[in-house]
């Protein structure tokens, strides 16, 4: 029998995945961490813990105790926020990291997930259909320390046989919870305004192309790559995966389908050079061809989809 543990349960990513994987191996067996104790009020559907991944002790502790078998690391500081406290975002990312490696080491578990980004990319990266294998020097801290934890998970798979598996996601966007400081949030933050009537200030140009991705894409990979025949995950650092790249603009006419008379103005800031290192759109035809990926949504598919449950999110306003 599984136990997993998910750290930084609370976040965008873990909201969401922590529901899913409690679906599929019982709330029971899933153990939802975050750093404060408010956030047990998401969590009625499986275990929760109050966890700073920062505290090697009671992460071991927990670990032990418990027998988790499979570790989700979810904590992290995204771009933008890690461009305000660059050596705060470091320590974090990668001490972290490294945590969990070593007790995946010394506990042999079963398996871990970590998640990687587009923001491993950087100027000099090819910005269309970015490959796999290519030039990466990426300039904000938030990449560098995804790289080089793409590193680390490789040599502990080299090294101590972890079976550590990761996948670079593009921007995600779902309306089950609101962001937390990444570069690509413009891209949920849009729709919150939409739906309450608001103009939007759109802080990227309207021809700033990203990759992106609808959350039910993102969950959906990360349980085919986590449930992949451990030899057909060939990559050990982190697959690049791709559903659809879009600007501000089309994101913009998407919504004017549904509500014509949404407004908009464009005021980039300091995170239009952020979005400007990162590529366009990406080649995932490794995850194609290695645990079959394919994604199920496009931008018009995920905008209806989103503009028809985003109310659930306000049930006060209902
Ligand atoms: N969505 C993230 C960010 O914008 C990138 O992985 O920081």
């Amino acid at each position: 029998m599984e136990k997993i543990l998910v750290i930084g349960a609370a976040g965008q990513l873990g909201s969401e995945l922590t529901k899913s994987l409690s679906d599929l191996f019982g709330g029971e067996n899933v153990i939802a961490t975050d750093l404060q104790e408010v956030a047990r009020v998401k969590f009625g559907y499986c275990r929760f813990e109050v966890l700073d991944v920062m505290n090697k002790e009671a992460l071991r502790d927990l670990v032990k105790e418990e027998k988790v078998s499979q570790i989700y690391h979810l904590a992290a500081v995204l771009s933008a926020t890690g461009e305000k406290n660059p050596l705060f975002a470091w320590h974090l990312n990668m001490e972290s990291l490294l945590h969990v490696l070593e007790l995946a080491k010394e506990f042999k578990l079963d398996k871990v997930y970590w998640p990687s980004s587009i923001a491993v990319f950087g100027p000099n990266t090819p910005k269309v259909n970015t490959p796999q294998y290519c030039v990466k020097e990426p300039n904000t801290i938030y990449g560098i320390s995804k790289q080089a934890g793409e590193r680390w998970c490789e040599y502990y798979f080299q090294k101590y046989n972890v079976d550590v598996r990761s996948l670079r996601y593009p921007g995600l966007i779902g309306y089950k919870s609101l962001p937390g400081g990444g570069t690509t949030d413009y891209a949920v933050d849009i729709y919150h305004k939409a739906l309450a009537g608001e103009k939007f200030n759109c802080f990227l140009r309207e021809d700033s192309y990203l990759p992106m991705m609808y959350m039910p894409d993102a969950i959906k990979s990360t349980l085919d790559l986590m449930s992949a025949p451990r030899e057909s995950v060939k990559i050990r650092s982190s697959y690049n995966l791709s559903a659809m790249s879009f600007s501000p603009k089309e994101i913009y006419q998407s919504i004017l389908k549904h509500i014509p008379d949404f407004k908009i103005e464009y005021n980039p800031d300091f995170r239009q050079a952020i979005a400007d290192s990162w590529p366009d759109s990406i080649d995932d035809s490794c995850a194609r061809a290695d645990w079959g990926w394919k994604p199920d949504y496009d931008l018009d598919r995920m905008t209806a989809d989103i503009l028809k449950n985003l109310p659930d999110f306000y049930p006060s306003k209902k």
